[in-house]
């Protein structure tokens, strides 16, 4: 369990149970002191269809906000109620929503129906999803089509095809994350919908779309297998969720309380590393390379996709460095001299396959936009969770903000400017938010100065004028003109 932030999942990310994040308010961008709103309910529904945020109150409100937060964190004792409740009263919605918005997760248990009326649907649908009611068992038919499936299977037949041991890795409000040890290891990432609290079918539908077409892309979790299953959960699964809160406490309720004709959806992923918010930085090579391969990844997106995560806080995105038995065919390639060439007590030669052997992946596209090559229709999250827009004490919370007023709420177009914004968090995150060692000779100065550089070049306006979009001044609209830029820029 993470010792600060709970950043996975809706409904989760808006907690901090950091009391240092208050703490270090001072040291945190301009965004993070300006942008706050004094929106009401009412004021929701009467501009609904204006998409516009107030913007005004200044940062000693928003401290005080802040500490009321505090106080209203959970208590061990309460720890139970609050698994119930699941939402963080205490937050006010800070940004007007569309009037066609939708409610988050109201349905009903007898809402979703398991009977299939339609075995495949047109691309189209989608864009019907996002705006018109469907029924959830078209919805449902639909899913089943995405899947292969003409039927939910067994929850316990499914979790028994696996013969390998299952740990419990992660979990998020409305997901539960387990790995599969085999030689490659698999990760399950089971997240129950279609009933009230839960996520809805269509969000299902999105997240399974994006996964699956940005599976080949570099950077980008590889999904093996997506399968609809239905019933209880299996023990073996309770046994290491007993474990798992044993051993660091979970904030999700016991998961033995679902019904037989409870469906889930369970996303078979590659198994990418530690998160980000894990994983301790060893030098300034492997944090210019986490932030350049973050970039790297998200302009391929855009390329290919029109893809905007909308989503990539730290816990978002996972690091594998390559173990020893893999860099030794790097090793053998390289004299000995190179390794003496050094007056440091680290060889450079030596540093540079560190960060060489980096790996990220960008997982959940919970909140994501992408459209497929040669369709009209966007894939997108409509963020009509008001909560969202409405957490404290973290660059990333923010950013929800930032990327209101730069889409306006227009969540189906695209706008590649909301990755600058998640990567000018990034750059954050690594310079102000990891513990990462003095540059120990020029060149890791030279990388940390270029992050430092970068951090200012990408920086939100301080203060938008009204209608004006934060990142107006931002000399890249795109992570793929950041991209090039870099790759002009510095030819190593
Ligand atoms: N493919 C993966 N490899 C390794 N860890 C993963 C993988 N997918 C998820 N996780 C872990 O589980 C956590 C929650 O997964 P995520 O997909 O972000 O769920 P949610 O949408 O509920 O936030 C991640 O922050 C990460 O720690
Ligand atoms: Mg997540």
């Amino acid at each position: 369990m993470s010792s600060g932030m709970r950043t996975y999942g809706t409904g989760r990310r808006y907690v901090s149970k950091d009391n240092a994040i208050w703490a270090s308010l001072d040291e945190s961008p301009q965004a993070l002191h300006i942008l706050d709103t004094n929106v009401t309910n009412n004021e929701l529904n009467k501009h609904a269809s204006s998409f516009s945020i107030e913007i005004g109150k200044k940062a000693s409100c928003v401290k005080k906000s802040e500490d009321e937060s505090v106080k209203l964190l959970p208590k061990a004792a309460d720890k139970t109620e609050e698994r119930h409740k699941k939402s963080n009263s205490h937050l006010v919605p800070t940004i007007i929503v569309p009037s066609h918005g939708r409610n988050i997760a109201k349905t009903s248990d007898s809402d979703v129906n398991t009977s299939i009326t339609e075995s495949k649907m047109t691309e189209n649908l989608n864009a019907g999803l996002q705006n018109r009611p469907q029924r959830k068992s078209t919805q449902l038919s639909y899913l089943l089509g995405l899947v292969d499936q003409q039927i939910p299977i067994s929850f316990r037949d499914y979790i028994k095809t696996f013969k390998s041991s299952i740990y419990k890795i992660g979990e998020a409000s409305y997901s539960e994350v387990f790995k599969v040890e085999k030689d490659e290891p698999i990760v399950l990432k089971i997240m129950p919908f279609g009933k009230e609290n839960q996520i809805r079918c269509s969000d299902i539908i999105n997240e399974l779309k994006i996964t699956k077409r940005l599976s080949s892309l570099e950077g980008y979790v590889d999904l093996q297998e997506a399968v609809i299953v239905k019933g209880t959960y299996p023990s073996i699964l309770i046994k290491e969720w007993d474990r798992y809160d044993r051993q660091k406490e979970s904030e999700n309720e016991r998961p033995d309380f679902f019904h037989s004709s409870q469906l889930f959806c369970i996303l078979c992923l590659s198994h990418g590393g530690t998160d980000l918010e894990h994983l301790e930085l060893s030098d300034w090579f492997e944090t210019w390379n986490i932030f350049l391969k973050a970039a790297k990844a998200l302009a391929t997106g855009e390329r290919k996709f029109e893809f905007e995560h909308r989503d990539m806080h730290w816990g978002n995105i996972l690091i594998k460095r390559r173990n020893d038995e893999d860099l030794s065919y790097l090793l053998d390639e390289v004299s000995f001299d190179e390794f003496e060439d050094s007056n440091t007590s680290f060889p450079v030669s030596e540093r540079s396959f560190t960060a060489d052997s980096l790996e990220i992946t960008l997982i959940d596209f919970t909140l994501a936009r992408m459209r497929h090559t040669g369709s009209s229709s966007p894939i997108f999250n409509e963020f009509d969770d008001p909560e969202l827009f409405s957490g404290r004490g973290d660059y990333q919370f923010d950013i929800y903000r930032l990327m209101a007023k730069v889409t306006k709420g227009q969540w189906g177009e695209y706008f590649p400017k909301t990755n600058i914004l998640w990567l000018h968090y990034l750059l954050y995150q690594l310079l102000y938010k990891k513990t990462i060692p003095k540059p120990r000779d020029l060149r890791e100065q030279q990388l940390k100065e270029r992050l430092t550089k970068l951090f200012k070049l990408l920086e939100p306006v301080r203060r938008p004028h009204k209608g004006s979009c934060p990142l107006q001044n931002c000399a890249f609209p795109s992570a793929a003109s950041l991209d090039e830029w870099i790759n002009q820029q510095y030819d190593d």
